[in-house]
């Protein structure tokens, strides 16, 4: 029963799409079902661990907290996705907590079964070392953006960034699900900033608001930072 559910929870994911039944049940058994409710820390900054998480349904964040308990969003992280797997590769203490933003579910993979899940599906190494990738470039955007920009850029670059997911995903180039705190976090900036920075975005057009949902003109924005230097 359990086996089933997390057979169909996997075959969500790219890197397991299409694999043969025998090769998705072998990896079933070495993962582990379990939901966190929404607000969890299901990883804590500096803890030891050994299990990485493939993320099948929710919401995470992936954040660092300062001891003045000033907030930086690192990411944002939907289904489906993984986390934890660095402390896994190299047995260095968590990067950054990871907080549940709604209800979760996982499927947790402990690293004596690391080997193992890759011999059954390679595709899972590549994937690992891919997002690995990404997770780099994205932080050093993030580092040249906290260089060379201020705050208002920051905040306008995390509005593209988001929207143009969305686009991606939905085909609506939405910010949504974000209070202006949450975003001032992933900018590095305060609420205030957050919150100014998006009212004169809706003064000058380039983006409107509905309700908690920011709709954003991705040609326009794209335009504005290219020329805001
Ligand atoms: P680990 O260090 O084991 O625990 C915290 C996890 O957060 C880490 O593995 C990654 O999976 C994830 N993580 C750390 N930094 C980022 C980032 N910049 N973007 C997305 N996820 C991250």
């Amino acid at each position: 029963m359990m086996q089933d559910l997390i057979i169909s929870r996997l075959s969500s994911f790219p890197m397991f799409a299409g694999s043969p039944v025998g090769d998705l049940e072998a990896l079933a058994a070495m993962l582990t079902f379990k939901q966190y409710p929404k607000g969890s820390f299901i990883i804590s900054q500096n803890d030891r661990g050994s299990t990485m998480y493939l993320l099948v349904s929710g919401r995470v964040k992936v954040t660092l907290a300062s001891a003045e308990g000033k907030e930086l969003a690192l990411n944002y992280l939907e289904a489906p996705s993984h986390f934890g797997e660095m402390s896994l590769v190299d047995a260095e203490p968590r990067s950054a907590d990871v907080v549940a933003v709604t209800d979760v579910e996982v499927l947790a993979l402990d690293a004596k079964d690391l080997s193992a899940a890759i011999e059954v599906q390679p595709r899972l190494a590549l994937t690992l070392i891919a997002t690995l990738s990404l997770r780099v470039r994205e932080l050093i955007a993030r580092v040249e953006d906290m260089a060379f920009h201020d705050a208002a850029h920051r905040v306008m670059r995390v509005l593209l960034n988001v929207a143009t997911a969305s686009y991606e995903a939905r085909g609506i180039p939405v910010v949504e699900g974000l209070t202006h705190y949450e975003i001032a976090t992933l900018a590095g900036t305060s609420r205030e900033t957050a919150s100014r920075v998006v009212s004169q975005l809706v003064r000058d057009g380039l983006v409107a608001t509905k309700g908690r949902r920011i709709v954003v003109d991705l040609f326009a924005m794209r335009e504005r930072l290219e020329h805001d230097v």
